[in-house]
């Protein structure tokens, strides 16, 4: 590991419960650091800067995962656009405030796919970042991201720390959400399909045409990404994260279907909105790097919904 990370280096993984914090969190334990600092957003809301403030100057941390934000699917965006904006901006303001005032020397965003234009050319370069308008579905949650990746860059520019962002794809994985307002598309359909199999339901129906076409990486993939940029990358432009391969919807969902057993129809529901037709990344950069993702969607799909049935208490 460079110096900023070693196995004593003090790291505070923001969001720590969440999908991707707790892949971050698995793969540090594993790798043996031994400061791991967390804490719930009942313990510490980051949208209070003061607190926030304090809670870094206490504990000190030397290098920031900033993986906290307020994420959902296309139902929970369009429900709630200016929860989304506000929580996501104040989030990101006091951590990153609060991480420039103590001067820590380095720290991780983790952006988003979703935020670049709705229809650059594909699969997507980091340089297609602010080029053209967004999907309006998530334009919220864009904007306050985008404030994000612009914030990081402006600190690099400004006082010279090395701090820098990711873009993943989609993820998916344990500690995902399942249930229906906030799920995204891969968690929501294994919860769809379990249902119907639970009910003896015949039919599945499934949101928009199933022809938009998804990239899908593990999360524990994401995290090995997540460790190799912090040990090796330091510039100013985000670095797309993704398996460099994509899939309709459709396909997905026959997947799905096939992991969990179902052998009923499934319906499509073209009334439904489908997003953005295409979203994949262009994985140029983080190759370059030397890591590749490891879980294939078969295998990632079938660990998912062994864990989804072991945690659903806790899923829903
Ligand atoms: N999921 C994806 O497919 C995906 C794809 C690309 C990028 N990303 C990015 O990855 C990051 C993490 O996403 P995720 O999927 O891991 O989200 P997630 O599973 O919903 O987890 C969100 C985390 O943020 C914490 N959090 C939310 N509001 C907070 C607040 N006010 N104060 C403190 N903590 C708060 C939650 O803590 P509590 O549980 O304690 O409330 C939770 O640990 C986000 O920036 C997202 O844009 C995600």
């Amino acid at each position: 590991m460079r110096r900023a990370l070693t196995l004593t280096t003090p790291i505070y993984v923001a969001g720590h419960t969440g999908l991707v914090g707790s892949a971050c969190l698995r793969l540090l334990a594993r790798r043996g650091v031994s400061r791991l600092i967390t804490a719930t957003s009942a313990e510490l809301d980051l949208r209070d800067r003061d607190a926030t403030r304090e809670f870094l100057r206490r504990h000190n941390p030397q290098v920031v995962l900033a993986a906290a934000a307020r994420v959902g699917g296309i139902a929970a965006n369009a429900a709630a656009p200016a929860e989304f904006l506000s929580d996501n901006l104040r989030i990101q303001l006091s951590l990153l405030d609060a991480a420039r005032e103590l001067r820590v020397p380095r720290l991780l965003f983790l952006g988003s796919s979703c935020v670049y234009p709705r229809d650059c050319p594909q699969p997507i370069r980091e340089s297609a970042l602010l080029t053209g308008p967004l999907e309006p579905t998530n334009e919220a949650y864009a904007v306050a991201k985008i404030a994000g990746l612009v914030h990081v860059r402006s600190v690099r520019r400004e006082d010279g720390l090395p701090w820098i962002s990711a873009m993943p794809t989609n993820l998916y994985g344990p500690h995902d959400r399942f249930d229906a307002e906030r799920a995204h598309v891969l968690p929501a359909l294994l919860r769809k399909f379990h249902e119907a199999i639970r009910s003896g339901a015949g039919t599945v129906e499934v949101w928009g045409t199933g022809r938009p076409r998804r990239e899908f990486l593990h999360v524990d993939d994401l995290a090995a990404a997540c460790l190799t940029l912090l040990e090796r990358y330091d510039d100013d432009e985000p670095v797309n994260v993704g398996t460099g391969e994509d899939l309709p919807v459709a396909d997905l969902a026959k997947l799905i279907a096939a992991t969990t057993g179902f052998t009923g129809e499934i319906r499509f529901d073209p009334s439904r909105p489908d997003g953005t037709p295409r979203k994949l990344l262009d994985v140029g950069r983080i190759r370059a790097l030397g890591w590749r993702p490891e879980i294939g969607l078969e295998a990632g799909l079938a660990g998912t919904y062994d864990w989804y049935l072991r945690h659903q208490e806790v899923a829903v």
